[in-house]
């Protein structure tokens, strides 16, 4: 099989890591990379094209496939003209900034013949992977709620990424990935309704904290947050949280950090079965928040799953030759675009929104 000849427009942070994976996955090959600002190519080897303009890139006839890891507000102009070269086309997340904007790339990448797909790689991190696993194969019963949370505890965000201009703000940044695992998980189930709080904490423009409810009709409540001002000075190597929580009538789960900790809890037999003990708080005496009985509560270790992030490109590699289907197929981020949008719409109201 021929390899695939990648080039990288926007080549800063994202950018930089793209090319340390793609070095890494057979039957794709960096050949070249763009960006407005030279200064990003400093650091890079000479094997590397470094092209004049993304119009010089979308000229070359040795590029098949065009990675864009360029500034939120620039992937509809970008993924517009790729595909007017002809060019496939990898765009980062969130994949535009709008469902019409979408809607427009859609369109355009349909009528040029262009292999369309969306960088959503959290998909494969090990905490979701887990998390997903005890979903699918019933570990815990009937799975009534799912939360899905990031806490940053330094206040940082940087760039771009406060200015709404550019696509800045915590929903757009990490709320994308955060809710396209959610419902990735569940891709079958409608959501009923919609409820958020979005807080702009102390950046004027974008928001920086949000607290997502989503009614589905399986009956899963989905709970997804993060914050990045929720400070502290104690966890001096620490400056995040991560975690899951996934709760049945058969037991819950905690699956904490990216790397992660955690366990899943049962009973022996249904507590309600169990005659009351009774517990003094300091608010007064109480029982249905009492200890159990001895030997009523166990735990299992959280099940073992093999993902790396690798695996993206690797499934692209076989999409790309036909041999199965791409990881993410882009009306699955549309779906997750249009969830943000109505999110905005129930956060400004303070009003749940149906949806679906
Ligand atoms: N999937 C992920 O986990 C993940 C993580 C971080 C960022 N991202 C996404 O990657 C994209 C880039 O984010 P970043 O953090 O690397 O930003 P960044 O600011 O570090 O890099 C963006 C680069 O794009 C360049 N650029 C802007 N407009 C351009 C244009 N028209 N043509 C060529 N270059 C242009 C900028 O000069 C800059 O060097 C964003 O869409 C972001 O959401 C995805």
């Amino acid at each position: 099989m021929k390899n695939i000849n990648v080039a990288i427009i926007g080549f800063g942070f994202m950018g930089h890591e793209h090319l340390s994976m793609l070095k890494t996955i057979d039957g794709l090959n960096v050949i070249g990379i763009s960006d407005i600002d030279k200064s990003q190519y400093e650091d890079v080897e000479a094997s590397v094209k470094y092209y004049e303009s993304n119009e010089v890139l979308f000229k070359d006839p040795e590029v098949d496939v065009v990675l864009i890891s360029a500034n939120n507000n620039q992937h509809l102009q970008l993924v517009k003209e790729a595909a007017k070269a002809g060019k496939d086309i990898i765009c980062e997340k969130p994949v535009a900034m709008t469902v019409v904007e979408l809607d427009e790339m859609i369109a355009v990448t349909k009528e040029h013949d262009i292999r369309f797909t969306v960088h959503h790689q959290r998909r494969l991190d090990k905490d979701y992977q887990i998390t997903k696993t005890i979903f699918e194969e019933g570990l815990l019963g009937d799975v009534y709620l799912l939360k899905n949370s990031l806490y940053g505890f330094n206040g940082n965000m940087h760039d771009w990424h406060i200015c709404p201009s550019e696509g800045g703000g915590m929903l757009y940044d990490w709320g994308v990935h955060l809710i396209d695992q959610i419902l990735w998980m569940m891709p079958d189930a409608k959501i009923q309704s919609v409820y958020a709080d979005m807080r702009n904490v102390i950046n004027a423009e974008v928001d920086d904290y949000f607290k997502i409810l989503l009614k589905f009709d399986n009956k899963v409540t989905a709970e997804i947050e993060l914050g990045t001002y929720l400070l502290t000075d104690k966890n001096h190597d620490k400056w995040f949280e991560r975690h899951w929580l996934i709760s049945g009538n058969e037991g819950t789960a905690y699956v904490d950090g990216f790397n992660p900790q955690g366990k899943i809890v049962r009973t022996t037999r249904l507590l309600k079965n169990v005659s009351s003990r009774r517990t003094m708080t300091a608010a007064g005496p109480t029982r249905s928040f009492g200890p159990p009985g001895e030997g009523v509560l166990v735990t299992e270790p959280l099940p073992v799953v093999e993902t790396e992030h690798r695996h993206y490109f690797e499934n692209y590699v076989r999409a790309y030759h036909g041999q199965e289907e791409f990881l993410v197929d882009v009306y699955e981020a549309r779906r997750v675009l249009h969830l943000m949008e109505i999110i905005r719409v129930a956060a400004s109201t303070g009003h749940s929104q149906p949806f679906e």
